[in-house]
């Protein structure tokens, strides 16, 4: 059965979850997929050649044969045994997997700009155990193998591994050069392992932009060698840091499963910490009230007119952007929530007239930019600089919009280039309560104390975000991709997974399939199933079903009707 396009998939997929054995549920969806009825089986040591050096093919096995799981969700009530392929009969098994690489990696192969990397890959299982893959770029093979793996269950009798669905035929490569998750480490501290679980997920759902927060007004956990009174003062513990080996393990693990890391140090607001080691440095530190000065507390915003600013940030960027730059194309220099008010506590500015902010924000702009390109790197910005503040910027500049998408359409329409980051859509944290304390007459102006993005993001809301609705086809091509955003006040490493995943698979699909019509009836029994994947790879996804509606009776099961 040949689908051209994803209608056609939908449908077919949903006649195909009516049947008693697991459908090949893909995801995020590939563009083109057809599958078949035979049953194949896979173990490991199967021969595979590739023109290549990858570590993909191991991590791909290893998600197979030792992370995986047996599908008894996907089975109607109690026929699992009774309909899961026999161990009894002759088994057809893969015997090899032929990988071919038709181009050539580059360095840009390895931290791309939007659009320098080819991602897209060919997979074709035969009936008969022939397995093979097409990609040009190396990291069109990881994605590759990542669909791969999604390919088999693990059967309920022990370590055997099968798929019911040969032959299969998938033509695949994405929508948006831009798939990323904004991973917030400073309002909480996240160990490794919480960043490289992420890092991990993020591949199973071929993302490929990891955006660190790595510092705000709360903590500062990034250690910088030439200066280290930073984290030395501004860490929340000793030890809650990252050294710069710890910053090159996560940069050459997000790389080696085709991520990018972008690295932010926000900049002129969201800066308060480095008052606790270089007060001069900081406007309006820890004031209060402070609702009047910032949006959330501790405030302390750069210092615009201040002659030592620019001595300190050559020092942090000279020590900082030759670390990133072997790994990462862009340089985030945040830009969000500049408080004009604060500088009216900055003895060198001395007003809120955003008259006399404006010009010297947009010298601080121009000099800090000047910064990260003479790095070879990108900058980019949140999207108050340029549609808040009226801020020239470079027209190489990558632009974070957060706040809805009539600044998408305006910064588009002045040609501009944009990631999305919706928070009505893709912001994460939200719709889980205010996480600030009231008392007095704020307990009741507040109640019930929900949140100011409030409500919560569900999958169902993530899925029908179309970053390029209302967009000419001009615009559209200027909005590269998008970032889910998990902003860290009330999220740590024990929380982040059931926060992220499956809602930034959600996404993932979106970014990667486009899919039309985004249909919930179509996209939920493959997210069940993926999670399932998840769950059996150690990410705690949050759960998509009750087994009743992933138990394939009917499709209208868990219907609204
Ligand atoms: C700016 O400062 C003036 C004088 O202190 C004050 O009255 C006004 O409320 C401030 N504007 C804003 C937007 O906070
Ligand atoms: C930016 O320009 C817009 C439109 O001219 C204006 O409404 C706004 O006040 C300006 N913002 C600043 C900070 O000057
Ligand atoms: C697109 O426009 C329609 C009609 O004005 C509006 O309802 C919808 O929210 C817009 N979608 C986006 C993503 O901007
Ligand atoms: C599917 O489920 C619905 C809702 O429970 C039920 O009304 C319908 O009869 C079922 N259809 C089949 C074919 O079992």
């Amino acid at each position: 059965m040949v689908s051209p396009n994803h209608r056609g998939i939908f449908s077919m997929l949903l006649s195909f979850w009516l049947l008693a054995s697991p459908v090949l549920a893909i995801w995020p969806q590939p563009s083109s997929i057809s599958t078949g009825e035979s049953t194949l089986w896979i173990k490991s040591g199967l021969s595979v050649s590739y023109n290549g050096k990858n570590g993909g093919v191991g991590r791909a096995m290893n998600n197979i044969i030792h992370k995986n799981f047996v599908p008894w969700m996907l089975y109607n009530r109690m026929e699992l045994e009774a309909t899961e392929p026999s161990l009894f009969k002759p088994k057809t098994y893969i015997t090899h997997l032929d990988i071919t690489q038709t181009g050539k990696d580059s360095s840009k192969t390895f931290k791309p700009l939007a659009g320098e990397v080819d991602e897209s890959y060919t997979l074709n299982v035969d009936k008969r155990g022939k397995a093979s893959i097409t990609a040009v770029s190396s990291t069109g093979v990881l994605r590759a193998l990542e669909t791969f793996s999604q390919l088999f269950y693990q059967h309920s009798k022990g370590a055997y591994f099968y798929t019911t669905s040969a032959p299969v035929k998938i033509t695949d490569k994405p929508e948006y050069d831009h798939r990323g998750i904004l991973f917030d480490v400073s309002r909480s501290f996240f160990p490794m392992e919480s960043i490289m679980r992420t890092i991990d997920a993020m591949s199973y759902n071929k993302m490929n932009r990891i955006h660190i927060h790595m510092t705000d007004s709360q903590s500062w956990p990034l250690e910088i060698p030439a200066l280290p009174e930073l984290h030395e003062k501004g860490a929340y513990a000793r030890g809650k840091t990252y050294s710069p080996s710890d910053l090159a393990t996560i940069q050459r693990y997000a790389v080696n499963r085709g991520i990018q890391p972008i690295i932010e140090i926000d900049t002129p607001g969201h800066f308060g910490i480095v008052a606790l080691s270089h007060p001069e440095l900081v406007a309006g530190w820890d004031s209060t009230p402070w609702t009047s000065y910032c949006a959330e507390p501790p405030c302390g915003q750069i210092r615009l007119n201040e002659p030592k600013v620019d001595p300190f940030l050559d020092t942090l960027m000279e020590d900082l952007l030759p670390r990133l730059s072997p790994y990462s194309a862009y340089f985030h220099t945040g830009g969000d929530e500049v408080n004009f008010n604060m500088y009216s506590l900055d003895p060198s500015v001395g007003t809120n007239d955003s008259a006399v902010i404006v010009p010297l924000l947009q010298k601080f702009i121009d000099k800090h930019h000047a910064r990260v390109r003479k790095t070879g790197l990108v900058p980019m910005v949140w999207e108050e600089i340029p549609a808040d503040y009226n801020i020239t910027i470079g027209k190489d500049v990558v632009i974070q919009s957060w706040l809805g998408d009539e600044a998408i359409a305006s910064l588009t329409a002045d040609g501009h280039k944009v990631i999305t980051s919706n928070y009505n859509y893709w912001y994460l944290d939200c719709g889980r309560g205010q996480w600030l304390n009231f008392a007095g007459a704020d307990l009741e102006t507040y109640y019930p104390f929900g949140d100011w993005c409030t409500p919560y993001k569900n999958w169902r809301l993530v899925y029908s975000y179309d970053p390029r609705a209302n967009l000419t086809a001009k615009q559209a091509k200027l909005v590269l991709g998008g970032e889910l955003a998990a902003w860290s006040e009330s999220i740590d490493d024990a929380t982040i997974d059931d926060i992220l995943w499956p809602r930034a698979s959600a996404a993932g699909e979106v970014l990667w399939s486009s899919p039309k019509g985004r249909a919930q009836i179509e996209a939920a029994p493959r997210l069940a199933t993926f999670r399932e994947f998840m769950i059996a790879r150690g990410v705690k996804s949050a759960t998509v079903h009750m087994p009743y509606c992933t138990q394939g009776l009917n499709q209208t099961a868990c219907q609204y009707l």
